[in-house]
């Protein structure tokens, strides 16, 4: 049994995200995990809240509550809508734990000691107006290297290039809009990122099978100019990991915590330990100690382009710097944006279906299968209402759906809810056995490569192929003149359902559910042989008809829903 260690990114704790968060990362992780579970594989999937940073400050001032218990309830509403969604974590935590504040000071003790972390004195950004400190997120300027002019301290979004708020031009504070900013001395923690250089170079070298898209972001950061810098790894902030050697206070550190970048992936391990404390589980280090188990472990990441250079380059600074035996990533799947109807979504603006929008609308599969099928993998891809309610009302309804109420209430009505005795299998059957062998391996190829969008299209041509049998077999018609044939052709037509159930399940879990209890399926168990896999329901085997699997779009309901998304969120 192979070991497969997920993690999606995190995501901020900062108020409900929109759908392009989900699809970027969660979701196909999800689908990831669920695959790798159905193969009979041991998964451990983890997610988390990023809770640190001046994001969730503002955030917490915003609503005008403390930071900490704004982290709690919204951690709470990202976890119910999360499940929502079926997202299987096996743990959903959160960096402001314990844990993440123990082992990132752990990991900063560790780096001093081997020469990685340097104290540097330096000015930084005061704000005379706000009578503090700015810390990057609190100020934005226009970015050096593409001219973008609403770059965050942090980072560029217009060109992801990382950045130090002194880099950018004419900066404002953020808080007050004030542009009297002066420089003033204070000391703070870089990590030695630049000595990390070759060896990160040969890593990525050796990750020949990764997506050009990581690989790209990755080697652009490491490789271009000034591409890898050491990074300043500490903030003035009171919200997040105070900035400690190990358990040993800082000397000049005082009021002063770990940048959230640098806590943040550090919850990835963190999280198991989570795991451990919340009693889910006994042993985390089999999963991130290679000294202790983790050596066959398939570690896959999984996150949006934004995201890509703190995986690649600043978080396996940590790990490998820190010389202990940490699992570093094996496979980093990253994703492009999803803009929504002719422009971005946003989440300032309240434009575009937020995620506890969605699920009030339409249930979770739904959802599912338009963003896994339509995965911003090759390039940024757009969610309209008009495609969503053609991929639904086609894939979902008329494809899917259909072929289990025809061959599900035809039963009903020439045999019972029964599976039919007689007759038996012979050349369209056959072919179609043939077929279905050749989609399934293809479509088991796309899950292990996470070629999502490819697994998709293969998973709908083996919904399709069971329509055309259907079709061309037309058991209606046969009854009339054959029914023991008919008898065979809708066993077989049962089957495919409890073959698609299983199947389809990584993508529609909730649909995947339903269709195996209506086919009282006690046997989920993934198709070995696929003419075996369709001898599962003997003759004799009672099934119910289930309720309609996915109603079909109306253009009423479209344009409902693009009105109302369209604007802004209250
Ligand atoms: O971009 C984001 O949403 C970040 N919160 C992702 C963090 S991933 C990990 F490193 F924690
Ligand atoms: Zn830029």
């Amino acid at each position: 049994m192979a070991r497969h260690l997920i993690t999606s990114a995190l995501p901020y704790i900062n108020g409900i995200k929109h759908l392009g968060n989900l699809v970027g990362s969660q979701l196909p992780a999800d689908l990831f995990a669920r695959y790798q579970r159905g193969r009979g594989n041991e998964v451990m999937f983890i997610c988390a809240t990023d809770e640190h940073g001046t994001p969730a400050e503002l955030a917490a001032a915003k609503a005008g509550q403390d930071v900490a218990s704004y982290c709690a309830e919204l951690h709470e509403k990202q976890a119910e809508i999360a499940a929502g969604f079926g997202l299987s974590f096996d743990h959903f935590g959160r960096s402001s734990s314990e844990e993440n504040k123990q082992l990132t000071q752990h990991f900063a003790g560790v780096l001093a000691d081997k020469g990685l972390i340097r104290e540097v004195s330096e000015n930084q950004m005061y704000s005379n107006a706000d009578g503090r400190y700015l810390p990057d997120r609190y100020i934005e300027g226009t970015c050096p290297n593409c001219g973008f002019d609403s770059a965050r301290g942090d980072q560029c979004d217009n060109c992801t290039k990382q950045l130090d708020p002194v880099d950018l031009i004419n900066p404002y504070s953020t808080i007050s809009g004030s542009t009297d900013l002066e420089m003033r001395a204070t000391k703070h923690l870089y990590l030695g990122q630049s000595q990390m250089k070759n060896q990160l170079n040969d890593w990525i070298d050796s990750k020949g099978d990764w997506p050009v898209l990581t690989t790209s972001i990755a080697k652009k950061w490491l490789n271009d100019g000034d591409g890898l810098q050491d990074r300043g790894i500490t903030r003035d902030l009171d919200w997040g990991v105070p900035v400690k050697r190990g358990d040993q206070d800082w000397d000049g550190m005082e009021g002063k915590v770990f940048y959230v970048w640098f806590d943040a992936p550090i919850e990835y391990i963190a999280c198991a330990q989570e795991w451990v404390a919340a009693g889910k589980g006994t042993d985390w280090e089999r999963w991130w100690r290679t000294d202790k188990g983790a050596d066959d472990v398939t570690y896959t990441q999984f996150m949006g382009k934004d995201n890509v250079p703190f995986h690649t380059l600043s978080f396996p600074s940590t790990i490998l710097g820190s010389g202990e035996p940490w699992k570093l990533v094996d496979y980093i799947k990253s994703f492009n944006y999803l803009n929504y109807d002719g422009g971005q979504f946003s989440t300032s603006r309240g434009r575009g279906v937020f995620q506890d929008q969605a699920l009030a609308i339409l249930p979770a599969d739904y959802w599912r299968w338009w963003l896994l099928s339509h995965a911003p993998e090759s390039s940024d891809s757009e969610f309209t209402w008009e495609n969503f309610q053609q991929s639904v009302n086609k894939d979902l309804a008329d494809v899917l759906g259909n072929f289990v109420s025809r061959i599900t209430k035809f039963c009903r009505s020439k045999f019972t809810e029964a599976v039919p005795e007689g007759g038996s299998f012979s050349d369209p059957e056959q072919a179609l056995i043939d077929d279905l062998t050749t989609k399934v391996r293809a479509y088991e190829g796309f899950m292990e490569a996470k070629e999502v969008r490819k697994a998709a299209q293969e998973l709908r041509s083996i919904w399709v192929a069971g329509n055309e049998y259907l079709q061309a077999a037309a058991p209606w018609s046969t009854f009339k003149t054959d029914p023991e044939q008919a008898a065979a052709q809708v066993r077989l037509g049962l089957n495919l359902i409890r073959l698609y159930a299983v199947l389809s399940a990584p993508f529609i879990p909730f649909t995947s559910a339903k269709m195996l209890e209506a086919m009282g399926a006690s046997d989920d168990s993934w198709p070995g042989d696929v003419a075996e896999a369709l001898n599962a329901l003997p003759a004799g085997h009672a099934f119910a008809v289930p309720d309609v699997l996915f109603a079909k779009i109306s253009d009423e309901q479209r344009e409902e829903w693009q009105e109302k998304f369209s604007g802004t969120r209250d």
